[in-house]
């Protein structure tokens, strides 16, 4: 970890929007009152400041910032100083339109909203370089100042002529020829070739939306476009402040509870010093239940700790509920602390939440936060903020920490974008997050830890790497796999893996043969379902439910595990282990339901000794993850239901919150969580 965070405590606080209420002094003076109370100890400011900070243009105003950044300092309270460039002041879209956004359908937009500039347009960079460069000289040497949060949730993308001359040259450079370009996106399929480089246009309702690898090339343009425009954002403040940490905001599709799919963020990890997300699940909804929606959080924590192998933050959070779920609900008694404490457990270094006060007007003036209309402390949720607080400061020992896991997910978002695009196969089944995350599961119920990585990480380190539905995977990736298996790893596959290159081209002369010789198998078809349609296979003599996809294979060396039972592939092979090198390789060839997954894993986890260490018998709604303090393990024990629940673990331990004995059984109410330390 380099550049880390220089503070002991574990960040407790969120987005401050003082420039709300520069008019209202007492509501000023009330809040710094109110974050004493509230045992938090870090906000986030200027966000969307810009129109505070630059009213009209080359106009600036920072003594409103200087005063803010005084007072929390007064109080021990550190900064997240954000650069504005999220939302621009209406001046700036009147005088050069360029900075909006054109959409796909290559529509100007409008001055509105936030998120809507063009990363390309010279003028939105020289505007930005401007006012960042003002931020790091003016308070680079602030006691205050913690860390810098570049801009916020970057996303979406933009197809003016700017962009396009990008993408081009992108592509240029890339490909070095249009023979090579139009080899690569298949060309002459509907004569898509094409014959000079100006004829190349982004994808576009209006236009092209079938050549696959340009999709799948536009989406990677995207990311490295946003990133080059955040390498531009911190030119200056690196210059100025190289002491101090940076971040951005990273987010979730949050109503899928998946990776965020509009950026490859494994690309954009590397270019921050600290990963932080945003996290706002969706507790106690109507169409899962709570362990359900916690193992979906507990993936996309694993999988942004591992992307940096080091803690990360949470950036915002709510206390309470959203203002953009189709139903806003607050959490109950209780599940603020869980929540926040699921985050720290899974390597988490910080809680904090947007906003700190209410908005009084506009679209965000019923989105939860710490402080609401009614200016006090004495509620429920002013009051279940602050015991998150203290109970952060009880355990702020395990700041820094890292757990290394011992089992690895593969996540890519190449493969999803192609999978995405992919036609054939059930457009609504493919699913490849959520299998990831059923693959998960079984480990987030038995709490073995998991890190999530992609498929060019490191794999020397885990004793067993899950890798669902690599439809894309490039030879090196391949080769990689093979490497990990043949030095002794044991690697699980599964049906639609090894279909397509990093162009989405797919391999020639059946299941690429570096596949073949380490699953020893070859794929023959892929049979897709309808969601009516079921097969059965019989796994250790229990028979479980076929179902959505299932490949059908030709063994060579792999032994059978299992073997489908119905329709006129009954009696072939289903799953598969093949010796290879000193390693072993599985293959799932159906799709199938959790409780296939549940005995499957069971027998792996056994034969590599993988369980927890700690937990004895345990309950698949109590997720339990541990971290370091002081270089001893602590556990956190988190109960996802409504119900009590008991576990039995190998040791006694004392409870950190609250400092009592607990026993080697435990205990918890709905929504309970414990932090142990072991006597
Ligand atoms: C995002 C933004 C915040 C706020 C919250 C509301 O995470 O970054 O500014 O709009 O959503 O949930
Ligand atoms: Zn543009």
């Amino acid at each position: 970890m380099t550049n880390y965070l220089k503070e002991p405590r574990l960040l407790h606080g969120g987005d401050y929007n003082p420039d709300q209420w520069l008019d209202y002094p007492d509501i000023l003076a009330k809040d710094l009152e109110l974050m004493k109370e509230s045992h938090t100890n870090t906000f986030s400011l200027g966000i969307f400041a810009w129109s505070a900070l630059e009213p009209t243009e080359g106009e600036f105003h920072f003594e409103w910032l200087d005063k803010i950044m005084d007072d929390l300092h007064q109080q021990g309270c550190r900064v997240i100083l954000a650069t504005p460039s999220g939302a621009r002041p209406a001046w700036m879209s009147q005088k050069y339109p360029e900075v909006l956004r054109t959409n796909a359908a290559r529509q100007k937009m409008l001055h509105g909203g936030r998120h809507n500039h063009c990363f390309s347009s010279p003028i939105y960079r020289e505007k930005v370089a401007i006012i960042n460069k003002k931020l790091a000289e003016r308070y680079g040497e602030h006691p205050a100042l913690l860390m810098w949060h570049i801009s916020n949730e970057y996303g979406g993308d933009c197809h003016c002529e700017y962009c396009q001359e990008n993408f081009r040259s992108w592509l240029q450079k890339k490909y070095g020829s249009l023979k090579a370009l139009n080899d690569a996106w298949w060309g002459p399929f509907w004569s898509h070739a094409f014959s000079e480089w100006s004829q190349i246009a982004s994808p576009s309702p209006l236009g092209e939306t079938a050549v696959h690898g340009m999709n799948l090339d536009w989406r990677r343009f995207v990311t490295d476009q946003t990133i080059d425009f955040f390498e531009h954002e911190i030119s200056d403040i690196r210059k100025l402040t190289p002491d101090i940490p940076i971040t951005t905001n990273f987010m979730a599709d949050t109503m899928d509870l998946i990776p965020f799919q509009a950026l490859d963020y494994e690309k954009f990890a590397k270019h921050v010093d600290i990963l932080s997300w945003d996290c706002y699940p969706a507790w106690h909804n109507d169409w899962e239940l709570t362990d359900d929606l916690a193992s979906k959080v507990g993936f996309i924590d694993d999988l942004y700790r591992s992307l940096k192998q080091q803690p990360f933050l949470i950036m915002e959070s709510t206390p309470s509920g959203v203002n953009w779920h189709p139903v806003n609900k607050t959490k109950r008694p209780g599940v603020h602390l869980l929540s926040s404490m699921q985050h720290i457990a899974h390597g988490s270094d910080s809680n904090l939440y947007f906003q700190w006060r209410k908005s009084r007007g506009s679209s965000e003036k019923f989105h939860g936060a710490v402080v609401d209309h009614d200016n006090r402390s004495d509620n429920r949720v002013f009051q279940e903020v602050r015991e998150v607080g203290s109970a952060m400061e009880k355990i702020q020992a395990v700041k820094g920490s890292y757990k290394d896991a011992k089992v690895a997910i593969l996540y890519d978002w190449d493969n999803s974008w192609a999978l995405d695009d992919a036609q054939g196969f059930a457009q609504r089944t493919k699913r490849y997050s959520q299998t990831c995350q059923e693959h998960y599961r079984y480990f987030w119920n038995h709490d073995i830890p998991v890190e999530v990585v992609t498929p060019n990480a490191n794999l020397s380190k885990y004793d067993l790497v899950v890798a669902p539905m690599l439809y894309l995977i490039t030879e090196k990736s391949i080769q990689h796999l093979s490497d990990y298996v043949q030095a002794g790893g044991h690697l699980v596959s599964t049906y639609m893996t090894g279909i397509v290159n990093e162009n989405d081209l797919v391999y020639l002369n059946g299941w690429p043969d570096k596949l073949q010789e380490i699953f020893g198998i070859e794929i023959e078809e892929t049979d897709t379902y309808y969601p009516s349609d079921k097969n059965t296979l019989v796994f250790d003599n229990r028979s479980f439910t076929v179902k959505d996809y299932a490949s059908l294979i030709k063994r060579g060396n792999a032994r059978a595990l299992a073997y489908y039972q119905e329709d006129f592939y009954a009696g072939r092979a289903a799953i598969t282990v093949n010796h290879y090198g000193k390693g072993e390789a599985y293959f799932i060839a159906p799709r199938t339901d959790a409780d296939f997954l549940e005995a499957f894993y069971q027998e792996l986890v056994s034969k590599y000794d993988l369980s927890n260490s700690f937990v004895l018998v345990g309950d698949p709604s109590v997720s339990v993850q541990s971290r370091d303090r002081n270089g001893r393990p602590t556990f956190f024990v988190m109960n996802f239901s409504e119900t009590t629940k008991t576990i039995q673990v190998r040791n006694e331990t004392v409870d950190l919150l609250t400092e009592k004995p607990i026993g080697k059984e435990i205990h918890l109410s709905p929504y309970e969580v414990l932090i142990l330390e072991v006597k």
